[in-house]
């Protein structure tokens, strides 16, 4: 990622969220500026959904209103974060050009009405969001006041693929390009299989509704070309403001661990990170999934400060039952991802909206006015970041020893059906990330592949698809010292989703087999899973041995050849088969393989013992659930998610934070 900054994007901490004045009276607009600039907001996120008002009839453009808003804001000392106002087409798009509308797998035409309705491969939907970006960037592109470009609006959130003709040539060109040969595709796909084998690129089609299960490698291409289409209308609107807007940086909101792009793809193409959450307020452990989109966001961008462009100051609306944000959670979230290395929290957004689908979201002005528990916070919240600016957080690193990686084709490949059992990818990830949460050790995710020689302990939970090359390179960090721990699903099949012969984690003979000395014959999941949602709790097994407790989700049949059995299975279909091994590789390094889930006491021994091993500092000297530790800039922020004060001890002082609470030391 290239940053246009050395350390931060932003001269002090952005403070704000999505304006949408165009749903308001203009006698509002003053009020807006007045409110803003009491509650320290620095940015305002404009026009994210006003294509309909900027360009009311085809090539009649209407800028009059913004260009009052924007001096306004200007003129208040408020920075815009221009959108591109690309990311909801109007309805004469729909009117008069209906082939711009997705279609779904089942050829079904969508209609206008909601937001999102173009298909991303459509031509016309191109032609005319270009002409947009164009005519935006030529009136604002230098206007002092606008700080960055916010391109579309979380692209693919609702509309990921379309099933339309257009998009269908354009799947079959993209398979061409990356195949060169009918005869490629037909080895990569394996469509010898059910006799599914192509004469020739013209009669190859989408994944469409199918009998039954469609072509593996088929569906994973598509998700590819698909994440690849969406990339290119990004780059399309990037290209036009570069070029009449130089020097401002553009982003575009990514939604964390979203299913539908490969961010690692995306995110070397933004000046800069930014990523929208919301934690919902009823699940208790809803900080697990949240810290780690931090630290993904920080990772995508490779360690450069990144921007949580939204959070909801309370309540949303798209949840069966909406709970609200309890008091101080919502400057909870905003500090949590400025420790975990954020410039900004902006929010959805300014005003709550009388009319339309998100008139029960909340906004950081209310409904019920400024003077409201809400605002209030919000307040409350514009002024701390603004004391933080003063100190050494901005722009600031955040150093991580341990790394997980995290890989797009892999929860592509573990949602499809046909699998040996369904497998929630995210949620196994989760868990693994929770064991490290609770002892205080930041971890980065990492690319398979990307350079890991500064990671004191790689974690590898099921990275079921993975090429030769970055199974390689696993085994060489263990070699090379690193203390590598792989879990169960790692290795099964390579990029184009064929098996590895000759054992699991590679194929026969792989190096990664031979750094932990074992190979993988045969599967045997447990009958219920937890994780990927079943109903009930989950089946369970035990281990025994050096490490011993309960093991959850999975078991196997291992041959292991030369490593040290800390566990075996002492029950269900496994028994007797090893559940966690270790193998000493490379200097002080090691190979660890984990067979199962691990149960969150059993999880927690071990990683006691690897990060023992690889002298990672733990500043929870015991697992602590509920409150994380992260450094900034040289600053502890300790953050209490539970609604009890919290006692811990951190590196050894005893601290108390309020329920929800922060505390920096
Ligand atoms: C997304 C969108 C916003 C808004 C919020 C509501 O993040 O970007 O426009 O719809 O969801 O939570």
């Amino acid at each position: 990622m290239t940053s246009p900054f050395p350390s931060s994007p932003f001269p002090s901490f952005r403070f704000g969220g999505d304006y949408n004045p165009e749903q308001w009276d203009p006698s509002v607009w003053d009020d807006d500026v007045r409110l803003m600039t009491a509650a320290g907001v620095t940015t305002a996120t404009v026009g994210v959904f006003s294509w309909a008002k900027l360009e009311p009839e085809p090539g009649r453009f209407e800028f009059g209103w913004l260009d009052t808003v924007i001096e306004k804001l200007h003129a208040a000392g408020i920075r815009v974060l221009l959108a591109t106002a690309t990311a909801s087409p109007p309805a004469w798009m729909a009117a008069r050009h209906p082939e711009t509308l997705p279609v779904d797998e089942r050829g079904v035409r969508l209609g206008f009405g909601s937001r999102q309705q173009y298909s991303p491969h459509s031509r016309v939907y191109r032609e005319f969001a270009e002409r947009l970006v164009r005519e935006l960037a030529g009136r604002y592109g230098r206007h002092p006041a606008v700080e960055a470009w916010h391109a579309n609006n979380e692209y693919g959130c609702h509309v990921s693929e379309s099933f339309d003709e257009e998009s269908v040539s354009a799947f079959r060109a993209w398979l061409e390009a990356k195949y060169g040969t009918i005869e490629a595709l037909n080895r990569a796909w394996g469509t010898y299989f059910w006799s599914q084998a192509y004469a020739s690129f013209d009669e190859v089609d989408a994944p469409r509704a199918a009998p039954t299960f469609r072509n593996p490698t088929q569906q994973l291409d598509w998700k590819r070309f698909n994440s690849d289409g969406i990339l290119e209308l990004f780059l399309m609107e990037k290209a036009v403001l570069a070029e009449l807007s130089p020097g401002v940086p553009v982003t575009t909101n990514f939604m964390g661990f979203f299913g539908e792009l490969d961010y690692w793809k995306w995110a070397e193409r933004l000046d800069f990170v930014s990523d929208d959450e919301y934690p919902d307020p009823a699940d208790p452990r809803a900080h697990v999934h949240l810290a780690a989109t931090r630290d993904l966001m920080r990772s995508l961008g490779g360690g450069k400060p990144w921007l949580l462009m939204e959070q909801s100051p309370s309540a949303v609306n798209w949840r069966p039952r909406n709970l609200p944000k309890p008091p101080g959670a919502n400057r909870l979230h905003g500090l949590q991802a400025v420790a975990r290395g954020a410039d900004g929290v902006l929010h959805f957004q300014w005003r709550q909206a009388e009319a339309g689908a998100e008139k029960f979201h909340a906004a950081m002005v209310p409904h019920a006015g400024p003077d409201s528990r809400v605002h209030r916070e919000v307040q409350a919240l514009g002024a701390e970041l603004a004391e933080l600016s003063q100190g050494p957080v901005l722009g600031a690193s955040v150093d991580a020893q341990a790394a997980i990686l995290w890989d797009w084709d892999t929860l592509w490949a573990l949602r499809q059906d046909a699998n040996p059992a369904r497998i929630d990818y995210l949620a196994t990830v989760m868990h693994w990330y929770g064991a490290l949460l609770r002892r205080g050790v930041v971890v980065d995710f990492a690319r398979p592949g990307a350079r890991l020689d500064g990671y004191g302990a790689v974690f590898v939970p099921a990275l079921h698809v993975a090429a030769p090359d970055e199974l390689d390179a696993l085994a060489a960090y263990a070699e090379a010292g690193g203390q590598l721990v792989v879990g169960y699903q790692t290795g099964i099949l390579d990029r184009d989703l064929h098996a590895y012969l000759g054992g699991y984690l590679g194929g026969a003979g792989s190096a990664l087999q031979r750094t932990l000395g074992l190979r993988v014959e045969e599967f045997a999941p447990l009958p219920a899973s937890a994780l990927a949602g079943d109903e009930g709790p989950g089946s369970e097994a035990s281990v025994v041995g050096e490490l011993a407790g309960t093991a959850t989700e999975w078991q196997e049949f291992t041959v292991v050849d030369d490593a040290e059995v800390l566990a075996r299975f002492d029950d269900g279909a496994a028994a007797g088969e090893a559940a966690i091994t270790r193998r000493p590789a490379g200097g002080r390094g090691a190979a660890w393989y984990v067979a199962t889930q691990p149960g969150a006491e059993l999880f927690d021994a071990l990683a006691d013992r690897v990060l023992t091993d690889a002298e990672i500092e733990t500043p929870f000297a015991a697992p602590v659930v509920g409150v994380e530790t992260v450094v900034r800039g040289g600053v502890r922020f300790v953050l209490n998610h539970t609604p009890k004060p919290a006692e811990v001890e951190v590196l050894g002082r005893t601290v108390t934070v309020p329920a929800y609470g922060v505390i920096t030391l």
